[in-house]
């Protein structure tokens, strides 16, 4: 489904990747002055759609009138927006509930809201609890400065129609940094994989127009970002109603108008994975060489239960002309363990195409059962146990590929998007390879480069997750 900013082998099974489970709060500009404005606190949980979202909400707020912080105690309005992929996201949010009571005690007027999957799930049950004030879903984020402004006068709202159309498409989304940008182009999924709550909880695929986005990328390059990435819950079946423009059309109009910026996409089906698509990729050096494409599992008779649409022997001949096309494309997926009636055949297929595939990254989980679903009615027979055996013999196979892979980089030279100071040790910067690599070096005050730069740094040593050099 979709693709994160960081590899899954940097993570412990516990500590999830950006777009899955994780936490994140707005950065904010620190000259504002906010001091007459109300304030809006957002924490995003979830997938890279999830943020994107949360800057559309923000965006519809600032044209409000209100300043975003980063400091829920001085808020007025705190809002959550949530994930409902797995049981465990929706757990954390109940904890995080619990928890905001205590900001509502000392701040009585405080509104807090519910935005996302899990309030498209769970819908009036959430405003069972006393602290909620509003619930809103993935297509109704304009209604939320009208519900708030009833929540001031105590009235409790919900609105959580899906719309067939919605696409944010003139809403301005409010961005803070300067280098990556989100850039939402279809929302939705029409695929209905038998365990996957999206379809429900984000409704039907519809995609934004084409002249649009492509405007949309020239101004942010002209605002000074460095990179964007193309998002959606299944973007290569991205289709724009007036001009019949497919997705590999997107990216290659987007490629043309901003050539000084990496260009990223995700999440991909491997269904629609069209040599078109590959073609296009390989064709444009700005384009970066990575792409997130879900397996899932390495059995057909899984695969079929999970309705992917597809054999594995599509998969392999995807990823064939992939690597035919572009040798240096690094790769990525999801993994499932413990789907209903997997054996212990299936699991060794899925561990088989793992080695014969050897991806860069990999994010793997068990599975969890969800309502609504059609994999919900087929049980939940695999023991926990034998789940995370599973999800472990995965995790250790992949680390040791990734680790491999990425020590024949050493003494190679990687081109690196600079971000910023590496988060264990602010001598050292990190930044990014076209491949998505994460890449550490070292950082003075005589460096020769600031954020933003691309800079040739020679790998000079290599983790599963991490590649660590110095500057050419
Ligand atoms: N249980 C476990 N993992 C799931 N995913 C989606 N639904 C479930 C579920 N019910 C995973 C898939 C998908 C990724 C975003 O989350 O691997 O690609
Ligand atoms: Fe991705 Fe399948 Fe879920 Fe659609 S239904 S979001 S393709 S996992």
């Amino acid at each position: 489904m979709f693709v994160y900013s960081i590899f899954m082998t940097r993570y412990s099974m516990l500590e999830l990747p950006i777009l899955q489970e994780k936490k994140s709060e707005s950065a904010l500009p620190s000259m504002q002055d906010l001091s007459h404005q109300p304030k809006l606190y957002v924490e995003t949980y979830g997938c890279q759609m999830n943020v994107n979202d949360t800057e559309i909400v923000q965006g519809v707020m600032n044209d409000r009138g209100y300043a975003m912080t980063d400091k829920p105690e001085l808020a007025d309005v705190i809002l959550l927006n949530t994930c409902a992929i797995r049981d465990n996201a929706e757990k954390k949010i109940h904890e995080r509930l619990n928890h905001l009571k205590y900001y509502k005690k000392r701040k009585k007027e405080l509104v807090v809201g519910i935005l996302g999957c899990m309030a498209e799930r769970l819908r009036e049950t959430l405003l069972e609890k006393e602290l909620v004030d509003l619930v809103v879903g993935p297509d109704e984020y304009r209604s939320v400065p009208e519900l708030i402004s009833k929540a001031y006068s105590g009235e409790r709202g919900i609105a959580v129609k899906l719309s067939r159309v919605e696409t944010y498409d003139d809403i301005l989304p409010f961005r803070t940094e300067g280098i990556s940008a989100w850039v939402s182009i279809m929302r939705g999924c029409d695929k209905f994989c038998t365990y996957c709550v999206v379809p429900f909880t984000r409704g039907r695929e519809r995609s934004r127009a084409f002249a649009s986005i492509v405007d949309e990328a020239k101004s942010l390059f002209d605002q000074g970002f460095k990179e964007i990435t193309l998002l959606g819950q299944n973007v290569n079946s991205y289709r724009d109603e007036q001009s019949g423009h497919n997705f590999a059309e997107l990216l290659d109009a987007c490629a043309k108008a901003v050539p000084e910026m990496r260009i990223r996409y995700t999440t991909s089906h491997p269904q629609d994975m069209s040599d078109q698509l590959i073609e296009t990729m390989a064709m444009h050096p700005n384009i970066c060489k990575y792409i997130h494409l879900p397996v899932q599992s390495g059995s057909n008779r899984v695969l079929s239960l999970m309705n992917r649409t597809h054999p594995v022997e599509h998969y392999y001949e995807r990823i064939e002309m992939i690597k035919k096309l572009m040798p240096d494309c690094a790769l990525s997926t999801d993994i499932i363990t413990g789907f209903p009636t997997e054996t212990e055949e299936d699991h060794e297929a899925t561990m088989e195409l793992m080695r014969k595939v050897r991806y860069d990254g990999a994010y793997m989980f068990k599975y969890s059962p969800r309502e609504r679903t059609k994999a919900w009615k087929m049980g939940d027979d695999i023991p926990d146990e034998v789940k995370v055996r599973r999800l472990n013999e995965i995790i250790n196979q992949q680390n040791v590929i990734a680790r491999e892979i990425n020590q024949t980089l050493i003494g190679k030279t990687e081109h690196i998007l600079v971000e910023g100071p590496s988060k264990k040790n602010p001598m050292e910067w990190q930044g990014r390879t076209d491949s998505n690599k994460v890449a550490i070096f070292p950082q003075n005050e005589h460096a020769p480069y600031v954020i933003g730069d691309i800079i040739p740094v020679i790998i000079e040593k290599a983790s599963s997750a991490t590649l660590f050099g110095r500057l050419t």
